[in-house]
C-alpha cells in the first residue's frame, strides 16, 4: 500500500536543501512601468533580499542566484556600470545585514574582470561571513556554466592527474562543497538555462514562471516549493523502486 507522502515525511524534509535561481525579467518589469531598465535591477535587489529571508525561514540551506553572466558584459555600458555599482552596494550593505542573521555569502565566477573595489568587497564579504552557520547565499557573478567546468578541468590538469573522473570534476567546480541544486527556478518567462549551472543541474527539478523577478515574493516562492514537493525524483529508477514516502500520485 502506498502511504501519502505528507503523512510520513515531516514537513521540513520536503523542502529543497539547495535552490538555484535565474533572476530574470528586471528590464521588462521596468519597461512595463515606463521606467529605465536599471530601476528594474534596483527592485530586483530588494526582491533578492526578501528571497534570502524567506528561504532561510523555510529551512533552505543553500540559495544560489545568477546575478551576472559571462555574456552580460555584452549589454550597454551604462547598464553594466549600474549593475556593478549595485553589486558593490549590496556587498557592503546587504551583506552586513546577512551577517547579523548568521548567513554566509559567497561569490562564484571569474573575478578578474571586476574592478579592485568589487574584488575587495567580495573578499571582505566572504571572510566576514565565513564562520556563519545559517543559510549560504552564493552569488554567481561573471559566471558561466561552461567556464566553471573548464576551470575545474584546468585545475585538474595543473594537479597533474592522469585521468579526469566525474567525482574529481564535481569537487573542483565552484560549488564543489555544496549539495547539487534540488530546485531550479527561472523567473521572467524564458525557458532556458542561459549557461548557468550546467554540470550541477543534471538532476535538478526545473520550475519556470512568467512572474518577473522584482515581483517574485514569498507567495511565488511557496508556489515553486509546492510544485517541487509534488515531483517524484527517480534518478533513473522506476517509481516502484522508491521508498513509499518518496512516491507521488
Ligand atoms: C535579469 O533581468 C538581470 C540581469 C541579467 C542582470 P534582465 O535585465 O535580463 O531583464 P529582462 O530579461 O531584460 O526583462
Ligand atoms: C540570465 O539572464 C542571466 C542572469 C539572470 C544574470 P539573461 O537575461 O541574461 O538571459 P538571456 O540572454 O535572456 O538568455
Ligand atoms: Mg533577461
Amino acid at each position: 500500500m502506498k502511504i501519502s507522502s505528507t503523512q510520513t515525511i515531516p514537513e521540513h524534509t520536503q523542502i529543497p536543501r539547495h535552490v538555484a535561481v535565474i533572476m530574470d525579467g528586471n528590464g521588462r518589469w521596468a519597461k512595463k512601468r515606463f521606467l529605465p531598465r536599471v530601476m528594474g535591477h534596483k527592485k530586483g535587489l530588494d526582491a533578492l533580499e526578501n528571497m534570502v529571508k524567506h528561504c532561510a525561514e523555510m529551512g533552505v540551506e543553500y540559495l544560489t542566484v545568477f546575478a551576472f553572466s559571462t555574456e552580460n558584459w555584452r549589454r550597454p555600458q551604462d547598464e553594466v556600470s549600474f549593475l556593478m555599482g549595485l553589486f558593490l552596494q549590496a556587498l557592503q550593505k546587504q551583506v552586513r545585514r546577512m551577517h547579523e542573521n548568521n548567513m554566509r555569502v559567497r561569490v562564484i565566477g571569474n573575478r578578474s574582470r571586476f574592478n579592485d573595489d568589487i574584488r575587495k568587497g567580495i573578499e571582505d564579504a566572504e571572510s566576514l561571513t565565513a564562520g556563519n552557520t545559517g543559510l549560504t547565499l552564493t552569488v554567481a557573478a561573471d559566471y558561466g556554466g561552461r567556464w566553471d567546468i573548464l576551470q575545474a578541468a584546468n585545475k585538474l590538469l595543473a594537479e597533474g592527474v592522469s585521468e579526469i573522473t566525474e567525482e574529481a570534476v564535481t569537487r573542483h567546480l565552484m560549488l564543489g562543497d555544496a549539495p547539487e541544486p534540488d530546485l531550479f527556478i527561472r523567473t521572467g518567462g524564458e525557458t532556458r538555462i542561459s549557461n548557468f549551472l550546467l554540470w550541477q543541474m543534471a538532476y535538478a527539478e526545473l520550475y519556470f514562471t512568467d512572474t518577473l523577478w522584482p515581483d517574485f515574493d514569498k507567495a511565488a516562492l511557496e508556489a515553486a516549493v509546492a510544485s517541487f514537493r509534488k515531483r517524484e525524483r527517480r534518478f533513473g529508477r522506476t517509481s516502484e523502486q522508491l521508498p513509499a514516502e518518496q512516491q507521488r500520485g
